[in-house]
């Protein structure tokens, strides 16, 4: 995985019909893994997708000094071998997600050096909430030459802290900071995101308590960082790969359907598709959509927020989507500036969307061509081979160690699912 110069080659016209399971979701482990520095002892957490982002986490808890075996999808780290508190650029500057590091560090060891995550292609990306939530329970920050520098000069204490905004990454930090300390901390306009819930429920399997994960209020009682411990947990589903291939059926025809997911996860999302004249079926875990697609779909409004919004992470999917639907449609974001690199690599293949701030206006339908394009971030990545897959004649898609970050086998998958889709690097 991970090979650079790599591209998928893309042939056109093709249905996706089948079943596909889904991994466990990039998002939650990431962060569970991140969790496990707290425990001073052996996690073993499950269903961990096989993605390059997780090689990065694990390498940066192994420049901590943690053991960590991977064996097919389950990870076992031991944490008690942890010996530094630094996060190099290096590997912060691979992944920002590096930066969930921090609030168990503090939680356990009392200071944290940190590679400040630069800005990314989706935005600014700040990460002022989470500094100004620790900042609150008591760790002063300073900046020197690039790191950021965290130290609790006395103890850690209970905080109530309130976002401005429902941040995944300020609420996930805080929580694990605010774990061991002194007394209550309240985390208000926290995020409702299932990863968050799942880093709870992982949080208060090792030793913490924990109130309120799926709610916009989460309390966390302080416990002593002595009285953790490991456990065995496994990692909820996908839901943004799950709707990945989603979009793909819906998009094709299918029936296609994805196992391995909570259909709950995905509410905002489903509802969509249903006003695009898609049928969903929905069962315990599993989900199944199917049309007839030789009529266009109906057009959409989309408005990302945070969950149980509609995600940023489906926004470029579904505008690839837009693209099939009779007459204008419009997304909105409102999550991340300048989210839309994946607009301009569409249009290339004959898409009609102006883009009119956070607004892109999407006119349809329209048959797509295929064309050489370049994954300019992950989920623009996976949405453009999925355009290659519906459109006219051949598409190549370039830069795709993006996908890799977040789709586990997406050619293999693909493949199963009838698509022709080949990998290959062009240099040998
Ligand atoms: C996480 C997900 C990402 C998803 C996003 C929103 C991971 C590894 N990534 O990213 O896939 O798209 O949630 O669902 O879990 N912000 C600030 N200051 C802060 C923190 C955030 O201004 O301190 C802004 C960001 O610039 C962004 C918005 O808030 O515009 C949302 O960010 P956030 O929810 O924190 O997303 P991430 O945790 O970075």
């Amino acid at each position: 995985m991970n090979r650079k110069d790599d591209i998928i080659v893309v042939q056109g016209n093709q249905t996706l019909t089948g079943k596909v399971s889904v991994s466990g979701a990039k998002n939650s482990a990431l962060k569970l893994i991140a969790a496990s520095i707290l425990a001073n002892d052996v996690c073993t957490i499950q269903n961990v997708p096989n993605i390059s982002d997780i090689d990065i986490m694990c390498q940066v808890l192994e420049s901590l000094g943690a053991k960590v075996d991977r064996k097919d999808h389950t990870l076992v780290i031991d944490s008690s071998f942890i010996n530094s508190v630094e996060a190099s650029y290096k590997l912060v500057s691979q992944m920002r997600a590096s930066i969930a590091v921090l609030g168990p560090l503090v939680s356990r060891f009392g200071e944290a050096k940190v590679a400040m995550p630069g800005g990314c292609q989706i935005g600014a990306r700040k990460i002022d909430m989470h500094l100004m939530g620790l900042r609150q329970l008591g760790v002063k920050f300073d900046v020197n030459f690039g790191y950021l520098n965290a130290t609790v000069p006395s103890k850690l204490r209970g905080a109530n802290i309130r976002l401005d905004f429902a941040s995944v990454g300020a609420t996930e930090n805080i929580l694990m900071a605010s774990v061991c300390a002194e007394g209550r901390t309240i985390i208000d306009n926290a995020a409702r995101e299932p990863e968050i819930v799942d880093l709870c429920n992982f949080l208060n399997e090792i030793g913490c308590s924990i109130h309120g994960a799926g709610t916009s209020v989460i309390e966390i009682e302080g416990v002593d960082v002595n009285s953790l411990h490991g456990c065995t947990y496994k990692t909820c589903g996908d839901r943004i790969e799950a709707g990945t291939y989603i979009v793909g059926g819906a998009a094709t025809g299918g029936p296609l359907t994805v196992e391995g997911i909570d259909p709950d996860y995905l509410k905002t999302a489903i509802r969509k598709l249903r006003d695009m004249g898609v049928d969903v079926k929905i069962d315990k875990d599993s989900i199944t959509v199917s049309r007839d697609a030789t009529k266009p779909l109906r057009t959409v409004q989309v408005q990302t927020l945070p969950h149980p919004g509609f995600p940023t992470d489906l926004q470029a999917q579904f505008m690839l989507l837009a693209c099939l639907a009779e007459g204008t449609s419009i997304i909105t974001e409102n999550v991340f500036e300048n989210r839309f690199m994946f607009a301009a690599e569409i249009m290339r293949m004959g898409a009609n969307i102006s883009l009119q701030e956070h607004h892109a206006v999407v006119k349809g339908p329209v048959k797509l061509q295929g064309a050489p394009v370049s994954s300019t971030d992950l989920r623009a990545g996976a949405s453009l081979v999925l355009a290659g897959i519906m459109a006219e004649g051949t598409t190549t898609v370039t830069e795709v160690g993006h996908i890799d970050r977040g789709y586990e086998d997406f050619v293999d998958k693909l493949c199963r699912l009838g698509a022709e889709i080949e990998r290959k690097n062009p240099k040998k």
